[in-house]
């Protein structure tokens, strides 16, 4: 393919152009001389994008809106959308792009290379699956504020990333996803705001799904585009049903007590378990798993609260470079509303590893 010539870095908001995001700051928005200048940028541009001008316009503006930090891209095909999202990085002034795609080894990066070095350093491309990338994503606590899911469009496939997408979402992240003219990702859609009532469709119109006409083209979330966009709860919800913080790389293998951070008051009771698991040098073929579990009443106001066990687990394989060592932990909370939480529980002192890059 051509690689065709690439629009100067331009911003396309003034400084006072705030919009919310919701039905009616979208609708604002639409209506604002803001909307046609970005629209005016994107129409036709960039044509490898496979969105059309309203929904890159609708992208950059829901990126400079939110000003996330992490941003994932599913299915960068030609990285034309990918080039959409760096440029709306660019002009918030903060924030990176992953985007991935099984099968854009050959094609992407020569695509990515040809942008201007400040949209540039500001992606990563990875010739992965999102199940792959789900994978890595969890074994380094990496979790997501804006992601847009356009990869494979069959419902299972469109299911599998938008219900992972949810457990890697920081609260309040945005997701959009693309083609709702086709089942799988208005189905997906369905299915996941069923089964998923805390989180929020920003414009209110997945419910206008007619059920009597299920191969109906549905309302989009915003006028002239395939869009659905949803918004996770803006706390990170702890109910009856376990949630767990998957088998995370850590830093230490001593788990003295998990923090909470609560936005609300709380009564009932914490059920945890904790689990210290190490492989490498020392630890034979199976490794070595230690696990403590433990029930703690809570009644307690909004704020942090650091809650000890009873026994710390300590892992008795010494700290060594070559070591692989995993913590998880898993929350329950049986109480007169969800435990609300502003981030998910962390243990201390050993952390979660914070470097991502492999
Ligand atoms: C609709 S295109 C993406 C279009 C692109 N986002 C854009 O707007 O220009 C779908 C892409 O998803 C990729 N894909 C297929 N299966 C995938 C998977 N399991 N995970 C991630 N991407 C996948 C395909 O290779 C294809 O390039």
């Amino acid at each position: 393919m051509d690689v065709e010539v690439i629009k100067p870095l331009t911003p396309l908001y003034r400084p006072d152009e705030r919009f919310e995001i919701s039905a009616q700051g979208l609708e604002a928005w639409r209506q604002s001389a803001c909307y046609q200048r970005v629209v005016d940028f994107y129409r036709h541009y960039p044509p490898r994008s496979l969105f059309n001008e309203a929904g890159r316009a609708l992208l950059h503006h829901l990126i400079v809106m939110q000003r996330p930090e992490r941003v994932l891209e599913i299915g960068t095909m030609f990285a034309g959308t990918t080039e959409v999202l760096a440029r709306a990085v660019w002009e918030a002034g903060r924030g990176h792009v992953e985007t991935i795609d099984p099968f854009g080894a050959e094609r992407c990066p020569a695509l990515i290379d040809a942008f201007p070095a400040e949209l540039r350093e500001r992606i990563t491309f990875e010739p992965v699956s999102s199940a792959m990338h789900f994978n890595a994503a969890v074994e380094w606590g990496r979790s997501y504020d804006f992601v847009l899911i356009d990869g494979q469009h069959e419902l299972e496939f469109v299911a599998f990333d938008l219900t992972f997408t949810a457990r890697l979402m920081r609260p309040g992240g945005l997701i959009v996803l693309d083609n709702i003219e086709q089942i799988g990702p208005r189905f997906a859609t369905k299915d996941f705001l069923a089964n998923n009532p805390d989180w929020i469709d920003v414009a209110d119109v997945v419910r206008l799904m007619d059920p009597t006409a299920p191969l109906d083209e549905p309302v989009a979330s915003f006028p002239e585009t395939k869009n659905y966009i949803l918004q996770a709860p803006p706390t990170y919800l702890v109910g009856a049903v376990p949630r767990s913080s998957g088998t995370v790389r850590a830093e230490g293998g001593r788990i003295e007590g998990i923090e909470l951070d609560l936005v609300r008051p709380a009564s009932g009771i914490l059920h945890v378990q904790a689990y210290v698991r190490t492989w490498g040098p020392g630890t034979g073929t199976g490794g070595e798993e230690r696990t403590h579990r433990q029930t703690f009443s809570i009644k307690a106001d909004r704020g942090r609260l650091r809650l000890p066990l009873e026994t710390p687990l300590l892992s008795q394989v010494a700290d060594h470079v070559d070591l692989d060592r995993r913590l998880e932990i898993i929350v329950a909370f049986v109480g007169d509303a969800d435990l609300a939480l502003a981030a998910p529980p962390m243990p201390y002192p050993a952390r979660p590893r914070a470097d991502f890059q492999r």
